[in-house]
């Protein structure tokens, strides 16, 4: 079969469409034949090395599809089944056929979602979900900062924010062109980042772009808020949190990383990707969708690096 492999760390120029063996699913498992396959920053990061995988390595975290095969074990899933799925444990979703755990594979019978949309799920709107209600464990009429607003994850952290109730939601974003996509995501108020001071306290901070924007986050935190850490978009040295400050201030940070919540909670990860379709389902949840051939993956990683893009990238595999 086709598919985009990394046979070396480096930039996106690496990225090379290749024939591979076709992988059988396990026990346990399901294979998908591949629709269209979601491009993310995580893709960016293990095609760079900052994320250690052994080479060749076949890249994507998520995809739409259809049900080829069930692996030993699996029930409640048929062939020929329209599917979302987190292919995020083992990678692999730039490819024509890509094999993950059943536990992570979403039925879309029945949701009159598109193929498109359904592969810009399950990495960004999963985890806007259980960053907010699990970790942050946000509470009704609670005041939300996130930053970059207008990313992937961006978008759907302030829209999930809303559908889980809460109170004010603010955006940051590194550049005044971004200011009204943002806004659009359901946002109360969209800040330039290097302005964000003085915006006001907040219950729940979401950062995943690291440096002067972590530090930033921490400041803004009302006592007994929370701040999340799930991403160093700005590749920024890692900022070093004061426990005692922690202490003395009432405050929280917690960590999330949705490839490690799916290898630990695979069920809890197929949950939220069943709530994040059904908000989707309902047009709760917007995701502004742009699609790219396969073949194009190297664009898709180099306009995601770049730091300009908006919205969500995917690549189609087979349309059909
Ligand atoms: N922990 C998890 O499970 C998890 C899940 C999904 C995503 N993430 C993380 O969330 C972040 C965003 O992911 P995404 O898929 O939403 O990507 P994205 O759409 O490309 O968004 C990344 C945004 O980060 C900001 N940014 C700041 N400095 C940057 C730089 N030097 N290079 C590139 N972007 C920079 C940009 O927004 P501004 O222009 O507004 O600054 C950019 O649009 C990444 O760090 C990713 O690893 C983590």
């Amino acid at each position: 079969m086709k598919a985009i492999t990394i046979p070396e760390f480096g930039g996106p120029d690496v990225l090379r469409l290749d024939e591979v063996e076709l992988p059988e699913p396990g026990r346990g498992q399901v294979s998908i034949d591949v629709a269209y396959a979601g491009a993310n920053f995580a893709e960016v990061l293990y095609r760079q090395g900052v994320v250690d995988v052994p080479l060749p390595f076949v890249p994507g975290i998520e995809v739409s599809g259809r049900v080829r095969a069930l692996g030993p074990g699996v029930e409640g899933l048929r062939v020929g089944q329209p599917v979302a799925a987190l292919t995020i444990v083992d990678g692999g979703g730039y490819a024509e056929v890509v094999t993950t755990s059943a536990e992570l594979v979403v039925p879309l019978d029945g949701h009159g979602l598109g193929p498109e949309l359904a592969a810009a799920l399950p990495s960004n709107s999963t985890t806007a979900f259980l960053v907010l209600d699990r970790v942050a464990r946000i509470e009704p009429g609670e005041s939300v900062l996130v930053h970059a607003a207008a990313g992937g994850v961006g978008s759907q952290l302030g829209q999930a924010a809303r559908l889980l109730g809460a109170g004010r939601v603010v955006g940051t974003v590194g550049s005044p062109a971004k200011i009204e996509t943002a806004r659009s995501f359901g946002y109360d108020e969209v800040v330039l980042r290097t302005e964000v001071a003085g915006s006001g306290a907040f219950d729940v901070v979401v950062d995943m772009v690291g440096g002067t924007a972590r530090r930033a986050g921490l400041d803004l935190l009302a006592p007994m808020g929370r701040m999340v850490v799930m991403g160093n978009a700005s590749g920024a040295e890692d900022v070093g949190i004061p426990a005692n400050e922690l202490w003395f201030t009432n405050r929280t940070v917690s960590g999330f990383n949705l490839a490690a919540f799916s290898a630990a909670f695979p069920a809890q990860a197929g949950q939220a990707l069943r709530r994040a379709v059904a908000a989707a389902a309902r047009g709760d949840l917007r995701v502004r969708v742009e699609a790219l051939p396969l073949d194009r993956a190297a664009e898709a990683h180099r306009r995601i690096e770049s730091g300009g893009s908006t919205g969500k990238l995917v690549l189609e595999v087979a349309a059909g």
